[in-house]
């Protein structure tokens, strides 16, 4: 079977770098075809930079990596260095990249890609708040039915928030955005922290990547090592989850994954639930079922294949 195509729009974010890093490692499940950053963790200038960081480490410097929104549609840029660090990839020391960042607004490359490529033949895979992806449905509306399916990171139901009680940090940075790709009708596969949040770095899965003796999986173990102290100090837990990996192991695997078709709005209106994903888990609605929302995941055969990709490069 031919590898799917997609196209990867990110915040990076430690998180972002091994999804990004899994995807490159995977060509033959995966042909990606380009790189969309958008303002998120970090503000844009430093998530297009971190891009072409991730893709000269996984010795991709021919990846085609392109900026696009630098703020919400509705709301000043919330960003997360008290996750992240300054950087967005903080842990070890990265050099500059030298690879270019395309002249191409990462809009226009969406909406380009989707009218060049045949129907139902491009998967957008969000990682991040849904700025770009929103701003390319509201710009050219007839991209939208040649959309193959989106899988996206963000939300969370029975998790509740991480950067509010009520909503989780992709989302709550735009919900505006959310609330059109959510109502789009695009088919729509969903990782909430529901799911990531059972997916945790704990010590011998980062030490398997320090194991591989490869410059990818030691910066995975230095991020993982830096990206989890967050999460430990606030959840307790043993580990932090790795969120966006998700997105590119369902390309991968799907059966990895367990979760439940129902309908999923976001709240746009409260400041109080701003970004809330209301989930009808329970059916208790009459809302139409409009998205795959994902509740489990076999952790050990995610970091199994997280591991044996990774270590390809
Ligand atoms: O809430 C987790 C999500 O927010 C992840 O995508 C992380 O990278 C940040 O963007
Ligand atoms: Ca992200």
């Amino acid at each position: 079977m031919a590898p799917r195509k997609i196209i990867i729009d990110t915040d990076p974010g430690q998180d972002d770098a091994v999804a990004i890093l899994l995807a490159l490692g995977s060509p033959e499940d995966i042909e990606v075809l380009g790189i969309t950053a958008v303002a998120g963790n970090v503000p844009l200038s430093l998530t297009a930079k971190n891009a072409r960081i991730i893709c000269e480490l996984a010795g991709r410097a021919d990846m085609r990596v392109f900026a696009g929104c630098d703020r919400p549609l509705a709301h000043t840029l919330v960003t997360a260095e008290h996750v992240h660090g300054k950087t967005g990839l903080d842990g070890p020391q990265m050099d500059d990249p030298t690879m270019p960042l395309q002249d191409q607004h990462a809009v226009d490359f969406i909406i380009e890609t989707l009218r060049a490529e045949p129907v139902g033949t491009v998967t957008l895979c969000p990682l991040g708040p849904l700025t770009n992806i929103a701003t390319a449905f509201q710009r050219a509306p007839d991209i939208i039915p040649r959309v193959q399916e989106i899988v996206l990171m963000g939300g969370a139901y029975f998790e509740v928030g991480n950067i509010t009680p009520a909503a989780e940090f992709n989302i709550y940075v735009d919900p505006e955005a959310a609330a059109i790709v959510f109502k789009a009708g695009v088919p729509l596969v969903v990782m909430p922290l529901d799911v990531t949040h059972k997916a945790l770095t704990t010590r011998p899965r980062v030490e398997a990547f320090r194991a591989l003796g490869t410059r990818p999986g030691h910066m995975v173990a230095e991020w993982t090592d830096f990206f989890e102290r967050f999460d430990m100090e606030k959840y307790g837990s043993q580990g932090a989850p790795l969120h966006d990996p998700c997105v590119i192991a369902y390309l991968i695997e799907p059966g990895l994954f367990t979760g439940r078709y129902i309908n999923v709005e976001i709240e746009t209106v409260s400041d109080l639930t701003r970004g809330m994903t209301v989930a009808d888990w329970w059916r208790v609605t009459s809302r139409a079922p409009n998205a795959m929302f994902m509740g489990g995941i076999d952790a050990d055969a995610f970091y199994r294949l997280l591991v044996s990709r990774i270590g390809r490069l």
